[in-house]
């Protein structure tokens, strides 16, 4: 496991939120009693104007709370939705946790690398995509989970992931895909499971 150190650049840009990101923060932390509460949500509004966290950024964004930067930096280092480098315009997220791992995200990853032509870690040199190893994502029972920007991708397979990419290359919307999209009817799964088939049920959502 590494450990991520407070970002510092050679040659440091400067930041500061542009007028109508600084007037969408303003209205935002009108909905909290305590101005604090709202610095994460000031964190991600940093992300989306800048790419992401760099230490100017959290500079910036301490001045606005009157906190330091390494308080900025202990809530930046906490959150993995929070990136401290350039990532592609197609973050692609994958779940190496247990649950995932048995279901296959192993497969998943090699198939990623090898269409993306990056490892994990690397953001591809157009920018386009950015692929890295993530812990638990929250939906363990629609294992293997990638999460590619905001959506989710659940029981993907390298086939569903071909296609995916396929896709995003040529600039099409992708929608996201839950778990029980994929799932195999009750009937079948039944069926698979009376057969004595153990791995249809996986299969199946494979499949599907
Ligand atoms: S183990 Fe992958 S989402 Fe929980």
């Amino acid at each position: 496991m590494s450990i991520e150190r407070f970002p510092h650049s050679a040659k440091e840009e400067s930041f500061e939120f542009a007028p109508e990101v600084r007037a969408e923060f303003d209205r935002i932390v009108e909905k909290y009693p305590v101005k604090r509460s709202a610095l994460i949500p000031a964190l991600q509004l940093a992300q989306k104007q800048n790419g992401y966290i760099s230490s100017a950024v959290m500079q910036h964004v301490a001045g606005i709370f009157d906190i330091s930067a390494m308080d900025v930096w202990g809530v930046v280092s906490f959150y993995s939705m929070l990136k401290t480098h350039p990532i592609g315009e197609y973050h692609f997220q994958l779940c190496s946790n247990l649950s995932c791992n048995l279901l296959g995200s192993g497969a998943l990853l090699r198939r990623i690398e090898e269409r993306l032509g990056i490892r994990a870690g690397e953001t591809r040199a157009d920018g386009k995509f950015s692929l890295e190893r993530v812990e638990c994502l929250g939906a363990c029972g629609g294992g293997p989970c990638v999460q590619i920007n905001v959506d989710y991708f659940e029981c993907a397979t390298p086939e569903m992931i071909d296609g995916i990419i396929s896709a995003l290359e040529k600039g099409e919307y992708v929608p996201p895909v839950g778990a029980d999209e994929v799932a195999p009817p009750p009937a079948a799964a039944a069926e698979a499971a009376a057969a004595g088939d153990g791995t249809a049920n996986v299969a199946g959502k494979a499949e599907g």
